[in-house]
């Protein structure tokens, strides 16, 4: 898959350690910065990854700040991303199920390397259920008026 992956300062030291791990699991990885600890802010970077996933320009991608929380509201703001904040293994592979996310974000200073690894392991592995769960995500977009 072509992965988008984006940080600001507070996740920069992960989105660096992550970029080999997922290029390892074959994937083709887009890195659109930060590009040093810089002190940015983080809409900067989080609204035009959420816009390139949702023009299609990239199948998933991976945002990651200090906590995960700012990015992921950035993202939820763009129609067509569905983005999930996760901290742990079993919500990533629920939220590829069930809300078919198209976002994964990070909090680089809440999660471990290892954790983080796990979490995206199971964030690009699990594929989405459809049924039922498809009928709630069209109910999402009808009610942001984006279908
Ligand atoms: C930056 O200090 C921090 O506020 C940011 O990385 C993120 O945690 C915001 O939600």
């Amino acid at each position: 898959m072509k992965i988008v992956i984006g940080s600001d300062h507070g996740g920069f030291e992960l989105k660096q350690q992550l970029i080999p791990f997922v290029q390892g699991m074959g994937h083709a990885v887009f890195d659109v910065g930060c590009f040093s600890d810089a002190s940015i802010d983080y809409p900067d970077v989080a609204f035009p990854l959420a816009e390139a996933v949702a023009r299609g320009e990239y199948d998933r991608g991976i945002i990651i700040c200090g906590t995960g929380i700012g990015v992921s509201i950035c993202c939820n703001r763009i129609g067509g991303v569905r983005c999930a904040l996760c901290g742990d293994v079993v919500s990533a592979e629920l939220t590829r199920r069930h809300n078919d996310s198209n976002v994964l974000a990070l909090g680089g200073r809440i999660v471990g390397l290892e954790l983080a690894k796990g979490i995206v392991l199971a964030w690009l592995t699990t594929d989405f259920e459809g049924g039922r769960h498809q009928r709630r995500i069209d109910k999402i977009d009808q009610w942001a008026n984006i279908s």
